[in-house]
């Protein structure tokens, strides 16, 4: 039932229109310069947000800008380079964004990748699904703690949020869900294609930071939380358009795809809307609706574990892990 649900939702019964208004608040949106981001970015402008395009071209970071300038949205938007394939880049970024902030009221860690193959890694050598999907997002929302400190201190009755948008795909983790020696379970287990594993590890790995994150900084009124934000006709199958899948996605498109205009639902429920606030630590399918994960997301154990992972992957490229 879980399954059908995330992928053919019952209509929506939260919309974009309920945003409530942002006047002073500040939202850093991953991979804000296409698809689900990209529409997160436009409803946010739309109700006075301040808005950083977080993006690793500053190419497709300017077209999304002038695409959403033309609108004549009232919000702010600037860009700065983020490259999540990339742990200098993150600690680059994170330092350019707390010089020019002090606080921060929403994080989306909506930029992901999703490719039909596995092979590619990241700048620190890492399998490219798991260093982008999730060793990156877990590290910038570490170095981005100060500044959702702050706002959690000056708006105590508005808390700071932070979104980890994962996958209804997270279920195709590992049997351990995560495993630091094997940590894209790429070795391990074999029962389907590995950059569905690949793919499926790191957005499972999404989810156990939200629940970390909630565990360990819920408590000085910061909310994590983490969604499946819907099948949605985006740009992250574009790498899929070759072969026998140049046959098969229009087929599949046509019969699961939603409009990418609807993949910000959720996201945005969760960041913003004044009931969510007391969601942290829980996880969200289509469209805004409380589901559980894979029971493993919840185990602390594999959490820590994961966030230790993380610790040593940051010691080792960075010199120390993020003191929080
Ligand atoms: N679409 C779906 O059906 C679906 C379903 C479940 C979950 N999701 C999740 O939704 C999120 C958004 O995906 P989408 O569907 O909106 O796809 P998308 O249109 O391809 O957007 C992905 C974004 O991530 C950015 N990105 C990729 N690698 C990056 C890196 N190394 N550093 C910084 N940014 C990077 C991309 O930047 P470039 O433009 O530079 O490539 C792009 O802005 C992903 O986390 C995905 O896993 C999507």
């Amino acid at each position: 039932m879980w399954g059908l649900t995330s992928i053919f939702p019952p209509a929506p019964s939260w919309n974009v229109e309920q945003v409530p208004d942002q006047t002073g608040r500040i939202a850093i949106v991953t991979g804000g310069n296409s698809g689900i981001g990209l529409e997160t970015v436009r409803e946010l402008l739309r109700k006075n947000a301040k808005v950083y395009l977080a993006c690793r071209s500053e190419e497709r970071a300017h077209k999304a800008m002038d695409e959403l300038q033309r609108n004549q949205l009232p919000g702010k938007i600037e860009f700065l380079r983020l490259d999540l394939a990339s742990l200098h880049s993150i600690k680059e970024f994170s330092e350019q964004f707390l010089a020019k902030e002090q606080r921060l009221d929403m994080l989306f860690n909506s930029a992901g990748v999703m490719n039909p193959y596995v092979g590619p890694e990241t700048k620190d050598g890492y399998e490219l699904h798991l260093g982008t999907n999730s060793l990156g997002h877990h590290y910038l929302t570490q170095l981005l703690v100060p500044a959702l400190q702050v706002s959690a201190k000056a708006s105590p009755d508005r808390p700071p949020r932070v979104c980890f948008t994962s996958s209804i795909a997270h279920r195709a983790t590992s049997p351990k869900g995560f495993d630091p020696t094997d940590p894209t379970g790429l070795h391990t287990y074999c029962y389907m294609p590995a950059h569905n594993r690949a793919y499926g590890t790191s957005k499972f790995c999404n989810i156990l930071s939200a629940n970390w994150f909630q565990r360990n900084l819920g408590a000085q009124n910061i909310v994590f939380t983490s969604c499946h934000p819907g099948i949605l006709k985006t740009g992250l199958v574009r790498e899929w358009n070759q072969g026998f899948n140049t046959i098969m996605m229009p087929i599949i498109e046509a019969a699961i795809f939603y409009p990418q205009r609807m993949g910000c639902i959720t996201q945005l429920y969760l960041n913003t809307a004044p009931e969510a606030a007391t969601k942290g630590g829980s996880y969200f399918a289509p469209w805004a609706r409380q589901v559980d994960p894979l029971p493993l997301a919840r185990d602390v154990g594999v959490q820590d574990t994961f966030a230790k992972w993380v610790d040593e992957q940051v010691t080792k490229h960075m010199g120390q892990p993020v003191d929080l």
